[in-house]
């Protein structure tokens, strides 16, 4: 009973009454939660619209760079949005599925809410090609072959929520970029489980939730975009907080700011990454 992360038990009220082993679907409450859920209401109550300018506007870019200090991801190149399939969302919307490179690639161990969403590009042009596992593992050599020419994006989980299988980010991003192609790693079940560093994978995108192994409860998510491809790609789900003056409601086509707002569209879920913020912190202190 030395263990030096046993103080962190009693930040967490469920454990005082359960043994909690499902941080891989929801985790347990940081007790923080609570004052900063007052803090937030305190903020509304006192400051009104005002409250804009003093915090919630610049929250998103904060949050974002607390999530990516967490995979190396270097400042301003993690966007927030309210899930994993918005996330993808907005990577489908910097792609044209009309050519001839129109192919995505990814296992049937993929999350299903993204698998939805891929299967409903396919009447945007996407051609989806699925690989069959066995339920538990990804067959590494089928998926890096039927990544070709033809592959615009390969969106995969990195560690899978099925079966706990660690994919081969590595090798998937290697073979994507032999051929052209760009891999968006979902990594909702590894970040805070085991180490994720996208710079050094060299991933396209990444993305994932704070609700499970960050212990940032449901309404964030998080969107990194390589530096070098955040500042080309232009989003077609966008929105004023993409432009770069949102508050000179300008009439007419978008002018992009630069990322993280680039990627992000509407007004963000202020609560939800108050709410983050304790789980967050506690991850950063302890460290994966
Ligand atoms: C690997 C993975 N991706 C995505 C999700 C959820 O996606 P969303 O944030 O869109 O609900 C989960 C679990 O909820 C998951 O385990």
């Amino acid at each position: 009973m030395t263990d030096d992360l046993l103080r962190y038990r009693s930040e967490f009220p469920i454990l005082e009454r359960t043994t909690y082993l499902i941080n891989n679907s929801l985790a347990a409450m940081p007790r923080g939660v609570y004052d900063a859920l007052h803090g937030y209401a305190d903020m509304w109550a006192t400051r009104g619209v005002r409250a804009w300018e003093g915090r919630w506007w610049m929250l998103a870019a904060e949050v974002g760079d607390q999530i990516g200090a967490l995979m190396n991801a270097p400042r301003g190149s993690v966007a927030i949005h309210p899930n994993v399939t918005t996330c993808q969302a907005v990577v489908a919307s910097c792609f044209d599925f009309s050519g001839k490179r129109n192919k995505v690639v990814y296992s049937d161990l993929n999350f299903p809410s993204v698998m939805y969403f891929w299967e409903a590009q396919r009447e945007r042009g996407a051609r989806v090609h699925m690989i069959k596992t066995d339920g538990i593992s990804v067959p590494t050599e089928r998926l890096l072959e039927a990544i070709d020419e033809n592959t615009l994006l390969v969106p995969v989980s990195h560690v899978i929520f099925r079966s706990a299988y660690i994919n081969d980010a590595r090798a998937i991003v290697e073979r994507a970029h032999r051929v052209g192609a760009h891999v968006v790693l979902d990594t909702f079940q590894s970040l805070g489980t085991v180490p994720v560093d996208v710079q050094e994978l060299g991933v396209d995108f990444a993305c994932g939730g704070v609700l499970k192994w960050l212990c940032g409860g449901p309404g964030v998510a998080y969107l990194y975009v390589r530096p070098d491809l955040g500042r080309k790609l232009e989003p077609k789900f966008t929105g004023w907080l993409a432009h770069q003056e949102p508050f000179g409601f300008e009439v007419g086509p978008i002018r992009y700011a630069d990322p993280p707002y680039r990627f992000m569209n509407g007004t963000p879920n202020i609560p939800a990454m108050e709410a983050a913020q304790p789980g967050l912190k506690i991850i950063t202190a302890v460290e994966i």
